[in-house]
């Protein structure tokens, strides 16, 4: 029997990955599927590692974890983990996981589990993860709902701004195969910018812009505005070298289906995820499905927006 459970939702950016790591604004919105996190009592403060995690993965987790049970006084609870979407993909697994079990620990360490504590103690477990995240992913996770964010690149946390649209925002999720951590592909591209700061400069100057249009899209329910402007931000993608085969020809498939935009969501690379904004996205899942993609529908809600 639990004794606390908390849940944290997995994300997509819509607008703005990778520029948001140097200060430009990002939209992000937090998907149905997420990581709950249950607690039970127990003699000492312990994760249950989860089955099939390689051993870096399950060294990287437990130093994570020990970073927040630490900040919270390790309350005497055994933390037991259930990941409801795919893992290492772009979708914010580790910002859930981290929002999940931020909140366990702060509630069996009898403090309120309030949004601001969530995300300050879920961002000392995205440093293990990710080395210098900009924070978009647990910061969206935490609150539940559209966000607008940015945040200075010397800042540890950054300023979020709840959107509302007036119509719903319903996506496609697809998979595009497996690729490498998220740090490592920010790396890289933090080496290809110190190299040509001024021609990548402007890309993510253009992708700053593109996110503060598709906030007043949003703010006007102009669906097709901001589905333009993720197709156009993908284009700035590919051009700062995130992109992939795979990853393209997914973003054309669901433009061809009808798709209002259609781009890769989180650190790309190889692989990952990729979103189109669909009026209607359900039909278009049973289809490519059926022909072999790995996707699912999702309203950008998580379950406390609901
Ligand atoms: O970890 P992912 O793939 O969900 O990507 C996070 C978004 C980035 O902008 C690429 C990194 C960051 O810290 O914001």
């Amino acid at each position: 029997m639990a004794l606390f459970t908390a849940f944290g939702a997995g994300k997509v950016v819509l607008l703005g990955e990778h520029a948001v790591v140097y200060g430009r604004p990002a939209i992000a919105g937090p998907l149905t599927l997420g990581v709950t996190a249950r607690a039970v009592p127990s003699a000492r403060c312990q994760l249950e590692v989860p089955a099939g995690l390689s051993t870096t993965g399950r060294e990287l987790l437990g130093r994570a974890f020990e970073q927040a049970a630490k900040a919270c006084g390790r309350p005497k609870v055994r933390v037991r983990l259930e990941a409801h979407l795919p893992v290492s993909m772009g979708l914010g697994s580790s910002a859930a996981l981290a929002v999940a079990c931020a909140r366990v620990l702060l509630a069996a360490s009898g403090r309120a589990p309030e949004t601001p504590s969530v995300v300050a103690l879920a961002r000392e477990m995205e440093e293990v993860f990710h080395r210098t995240p900009s924070g978009v992913d647990h910061t969206c996770s935490a609150m539940g709902t559209l966000i607008y964010y940015s945040k200075r690149p010397a800042a540890r946390a950054g300023i979020a701004e709840r959107l509302v649209c007036p119509k719903p925002l319903k996506l496609l999720v697809a998979l595009a195969g497996k690729r490498r951590p998220t740090g490592e592909t920010v790396a890289q591209f933090r080496e290809r910018l110190k190299r040509w700061p001024g021609r990548y400069g402007r890309l993510l100057q253009e992708v700053g812009r593109l996110a503060r249009e598709g906030k007043q899209a949003i703010l006007r329910g102009d669906l097709e505005a901001l589905g333009n402007a993720m197709t156009v931000n993908h284009g700035l993608l590919v051009a700062l070298g995130l992109s992939s085969v795979s990853i393209d020809s997914l973003v054309h498939r669901l433009l061809g289906r009808g798709a209002l935009g259609a781009k890769l969501t989180g650190a790309g690379g190889e692989g990952g995820a990729v979103i189109g904004l669909f009026l209607e996205p359900e039909p278009v899942v049973a289809r490519l499905s059926r022909e072999g993609v790995v996707c699912f529908a999702s309203q950008l809600a998580g379950p406390l927006a609901l």
